[in-house]
């Protein structure tokens, strides 16, 4: 971390003297990953490289996976990180889409440096989703140390969440059945 445009410059630098170079993020490349840094500093300087996107299964979605289907619906997805992005501008995208009674994916939930962020945005959440809405909380999902915690909105801040975790909170529509978190689509019968 924070050392990303200098490994992007390396690798191009690699690429150009003849070398196929791969760069590699957890997940999507395209999702808060380095593609999007590739691509920007290639057609800053027009630099006349072919570049190959490989697609890759977010953590959104694999998460969404080991908790049930809480993605049934539309969804926005925030990252938390005020790294890169002003917290004002964070905070209100939290608020439309929780005032939209989106799904919320967070990314970036909480790390040893930013540990308040989380709370206040659940503050922000609470302001217009109930206390009780699912909330899944997935650490390390698709690795060895996987854990999924199902709890509610209420719940969520006195759960342990770190760098490695994702947070899915649920809509108005998103309930808990057995271990599964489930948002409805909208079917009747
Ligand atoms: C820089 S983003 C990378 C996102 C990644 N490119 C993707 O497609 O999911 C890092 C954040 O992604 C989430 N993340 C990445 N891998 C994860 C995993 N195995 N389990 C849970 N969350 C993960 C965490 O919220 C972490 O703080």
């Amino acid at each position: 971390m924070r050392k990303e445009i200098e490994r992007v410059e390396q690798a191009i630098q690699a690429a150009l003297s003849g070398k196929i170079v791969s760069i590699i993020s957890s997940g999507d490349p395209g999702v808060y990953g380095m593609a999007g840094l590739v691509l920007e500093v290639v057609s800053r300087e027009n630099i006349p490289l072919p570049i190959e996107i490989i697609p890759g299964i977010p953590a959104a979605n694999a998460a969404a996976a080991v908790l049930g289907a809480p993605l049934m619906h539309d969804y926005a997805v925030i990252s938390l990180s005020d790294l890169l992005t002003p917290w004002e501008t964070i905070e209100r995208r939290v608020k439309c889409a929780a005032e939209a009674d989106f799904v919320i994916v967070l990314y970036n939930p909480k790390s040893s440096q930013r540990t308040w962020q989380i709370e206040e945005t659940v503050s922000i959440v609470l302001q217009y989703k109930s206390p009780s809405t699912p909330v899944g909380i997935v650490k390390d999902v698709s690795r060895e140390d996987e854990e999924i915690v199902l709890t509610t909105l209420g719940k969520v801040t006195s759960c342990s969440i770190d760098m490695t975790t994702i947070v899915i909170i649920g809509n108005s529509t998103s309930f808990q059945y057995k271990d599964y978190m489930i948002t409805r689509r909208g079917y009747q019968w």
